[in-house]
């Protein structure tokens, strides 16, 4: 599973990149107003830290022709560029769109939270989808049901859109899509600095080095 990381603060993006397990990045209009950066500066710097890797970037049009506008102007910032289009009737209208006029913009289908909408973004192409499991099981739905239900569905029909579990909130949402080999997670930073801790681990770790004072090892 390629583990991408759901932020647009720099030094978040650097410490995943320099642990070694940084497949991409993932911003929304959201993530980007929390730096605080203009936002330009802040899309800049993490396509200059992160200049080979996907790079999701949201637009803000919501008619086909805006989309289609801010689409082409976003891939312009880098050849990684991922281009985040809403799944709304106008966004899935640019993106088989821009296929037609063949267009060379990489796009990510987001605000995904069923079924029928994924299967309509393989449909029109996409290069990813993004399914917001967090958001589902906040209005008491089970984010899971879903993710396994568009794994069964682009299995089936053999669809190449990735899926990215995104709105992933715990590290069992990271677990649970690990093990229905979903493609993609797009992670939180500090649910990523979970991932690796674990209580047992601490106290070994604490025993073992109290263990190599007391025989007095040095390497
Ligand atoms: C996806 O690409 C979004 O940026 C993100 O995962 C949304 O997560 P949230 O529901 O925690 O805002």
């Amino acid at each position: 599973m390629k583990i991408f990381v759901d932020t647009a603060v720099l030094e978040e993006i650097k410490a995943v990149k320099e642990m070694g397990i940084l497949d991409g990045v993932t911003t929304n209009p959201t993530l980007v107003s929390k730096t605080g950066k203009p936002w330009k500066e802040a899309i800049l710097e993490i396509l200059k830290e992160v200049p080979d890797k996907p790079v999701s970037v949201e637009v803000i049009a919501t008619d086909c022709e805006g989309i289609k506008k801010e689409a082409k102007e976003l891939a312009k910032l880098g050849p990684n560029v991922v281009v985040k289009i809403p799944c709304i009737e106008e966004g899935l209208r640019a993106i088989s769109e821009m296929h037609r006029e063949g267009a060379k913009v990489k796009t990510n289908v987001t605000l995904v939270f069923s079924p029928l909408q994924a299967l309509l973004a393989a449909k029109v192409g996409a290069t990813y989808v993004s399914l917001f499991i967090g958001r589902i099981d906040d209005i008491s739905y089970d984010g899971m049901q879903v993710v396994e239900e568009i794994v069964d569905i682009y299995n089936f029909y053999g669809f190449e859109t990735e899926i990215i579990a995104a709105s992933i909130r715990h590290v069992d949402h990271v677990r649970r899509c690990a093990a229905l080999g979903v493609d993609i997670a797009t992670i939180p930073f500090k649910v990523i600095k979970q991932m690796y801790r674990h209580p047992l681990t601490d106290k070994g770790l604490e025993r073992f080095l109290e263990d190599a004072q007391k025989a007095g090892i040095s390497i």
